[in-house]
């Protein structure tokens, strides 16, 4: 989960591949390099800033070159480590996105023929396997490697012998073309390309493609061309500026009434009473006849499908089980008729998603998805699904993709439910409340500042638990990952029932509780769980809705939420979460943009 980009033109390549570096960045940033055709290759450890001050040093004079800005997956963060990686003789020059599975039964075979390798990386010994089958043409000698190889890739290559020809291979890693008047780019994320067009081609796993001045190639996995069509992006440019915002995280939150109103946009009949989902009509008798769901994803994907879950069952009655896409595809599946796999997911390209995607597909299963990123790899795998329409999101930590996940959630309850069992009017209450939500998170959003103090005050303890019943046990989950993200402080999720059974041994005056517990038929069970954890003596934090019964005497500190439908008191409340960790990473001086040992999208398994 490395972001690539190169350039081929006739505009100074330096400054273009820099700037596609920093717009990738959240991809990864613990190491940045560059090649630039007939001048050389420039590394630094740490952020693309660090790497600009490098270029600045050992300037690099060219017009066609390859870039990289890394999340280590073999090999510490180092000068020798950082792409881009080449073979011995210095004529290969390559940047990669994803893991060579079989690096070392390679290594070893080139080894034995005497290569000797500079760096820990499995990049290099696909260089070095390169370097060792080029003849002069690097189209076929990258096309020969490539067939030895098992693993994913998003890869560039460039060779000392050929300045004008760049190679372009995918097998799981995202890549896009941008196809601009004489000049030509490559980019892991077609937002990374906004700055000089707008036509884009997107690469498929087991293409290659072949890009000089003059124009592109596409050869498909037998070699044969491809004719593919330019697809223009549609996103706009600001949204992956901060307009004014300190962090990324604090404008993508309070970007949440907005990205409402563009979840549901389009998506709800005029009077408010039917859901139209124009994403899953082409499976509309499928899903009328749908027996089973499993959703799948991972991290807040994960948590958002786990209350995406309790919304179907609850609202749609369709039982549904959640999945952790890193465990799917090695479980046994019990495959029915009548049954599916949705994927959730904001990048659309976690590798762990993807797979689990593609066994289900395996499996006969259908497979939809609800997906942030557009036209990446999950929506092009799954049969149907639903778009987010939540814009890019540049902050590694997901914020508003959960606001829009939760709101599509409630859209297919109603969409499914009044396929069931669910009655005109609940479909219009649901509707309706969302149709009123943007004004309510608005609200929620004023109270920022109170939530900045209490993140303050809290902010110098090392833990934190969280815990939550029934719809906001996995918002616990959430609210602990978030924390974690961004703060760097341990904090822990519980189910507000389960902390007894072993994990209140951990509580006392310096583990606090947050407690996430709106009224309804669970409130006085989470009452009674915070008297058990402040007989720990926890300081407690209780986030509850306006008029919560006793709030203020079960707890420290109370924030309170308008209440809303059930359906959608989720999303309200996700926003203190998000809050409170945001402004606590803030206090204790982190990155919160770019967390340590973070990227935004996994693209690797
Ligand atoms: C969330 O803040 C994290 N960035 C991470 O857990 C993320 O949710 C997970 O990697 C899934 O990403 P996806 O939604 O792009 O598939």
């Amino acid at each position: 989960m490395c972001g690539i980009f190169g350039y081929i033109g006739e505009r100074q390549a330096s400054e273009i591949l820099l700037g596609g570096l920093r717009q990738l960045e959240y991809r990864g940033y613990d190491s940045a390099g560059v090649y630039v055709a007939g001048s050389g290759s420039v590394r630094a450890v740490g952020k693309v800033a660090m790497l600009e001050q490098e270029l600045l040093a050992k300037p690099r004079v060219g017009t066609a070159g390859i870039a990289h800005t890394r999340w280590a997956t073999h090999g510490v963060p180092s000068v020798v480590n950082a792409h881009p990686h080449t073979d011995a003789t210095q004529k290969i020059w390559l940047v990669h996105n994803g893991i060579i599975e079989n690096w070392q039964e390679l290594k070893s075979e080139l080894g034995a023929s005497g290569v000797v390798f500079a760096s820990e990386t499995d990049t290099e010994v696909l260089a070095q396997l390169i370097g060792s089958l080029y003849q002069g043409d690097i189209a076929t000698a990258v096309r020969s490697a490539l067939a030895r190889v098992r693993g994913t890739y998003g890869l560039v290559v460039m060779s000392v012998d050929e300045p004008d020809v760049l190679v372009v291979a995918r097998m799981g890693s995202p890549i896009v073309l941008g196809v601009g008047t004489g000049e030509y780019f490559v980019s892991s994320d077609p937002s990374a390309l906004l700055a000089h067009t707008r036509s884009v081609v997107y690469v498929e796993d087991g293409e290659l493609a072949v890009v000089t001045r003059t124009g592109y190639t596409i050869l498909n996995q037998s070699g044969s061309t491809q004719t593919k069509a330019t697809e223009t992006l549609t996103m706009d440019a600001s949204v992956v500026q901060k307009n004014g915002y300190d962090h990324f995280m604090l404008k993508e939150i309070f970007e949440a009434p907005e990205v409402v109103r563009n979840t549901i946009r389009g998506r709800m009949t005029p009077d408010a009473d039917e859901v139209v989902l124009g994403g899953l009509e082409s499976v509309h008798e499928a899903l009328a006849a749908l027996k089973r769901l499993t959703i799948v994803g991972c991290g807040s994907a994960y948590y958002s499908g786990q209350v995406g879950a309790h919304l179907l069952e609850q609202y749609a009655g369709i039982p549904v089980s959640t999945e952790i896409g890193s465990e799917y595809r090695y479980k046994r599946h019990f495959v029915e008729p009548h049954t599916a796999l949705l994927a959730v997911t904001q990048s659309g390209e976690t590798a762990d998603t993807l797979a689990a995607v593609k066994q289900a597909k395996a499996d006969g299963l259908l497979t939809l998805g609800i997906v942030n990123n557009v036209g990446s790899s999950i929506a092009r795998e799954t049969a149907a699904g639903v778009y987010n329409h939540a814009g890019p999101e540049i902050a590694v930590a997901s914020t508003k993709a959960c606001v829009s996940q939760l709101t599509v959630f409630a859209l297919v309850s109603v969409f499914l439910g009044r396929m069931r069992e669910m009655s005109e009017d609940e479909a219009k209450e649901i509707l309706q409340g969302l149709e009123a939500l943007p004004a309510v998170l608005e609200t929620v959003l004023k109270t920022a500042p109170a939530i900045k103090t209490l993140a303050e005050k809290y902010g110098k303890y090392t833990d934190m638990m969280y815990i939550g019943r029934g719809l906001y046990a996995p918002l616990a989950y959430e609210g602990a990952l978030k924390l974690k993200e961004v703060s760097y402080i341990h904090a822990e999720a519980y189910a507000g029932g389960e902390l007894k059974h072993g994990s209140i041994a951990l509580l006392s005056p310096e583990f606090p509780v947050f407690a996430i517990a709106p009224e309804n038929e669970l409130y006085e069970k989470m009452v009674s769980n915070i008297a058990e954890v402040r007989a720990r003596q926890s300081p407690v934090i209780l986030l509850t809705t306006e008029g919560a019964s006793g709030a203020s005497e079960v707890a420290d500190d109370v924030l309170f939420i308008p209440k809303v439908h059930p359906a959608l008191q989720p999303i309200v409340t996700l926003l203190p979460l998000q809050l409170f960790a945001y402004y606590v990473g803030v206090a204790r001086g982190q990155d919160v943009d770019q967390p340590r040992n973070l990227a935004k999208s996994v693209t690797v398994e």
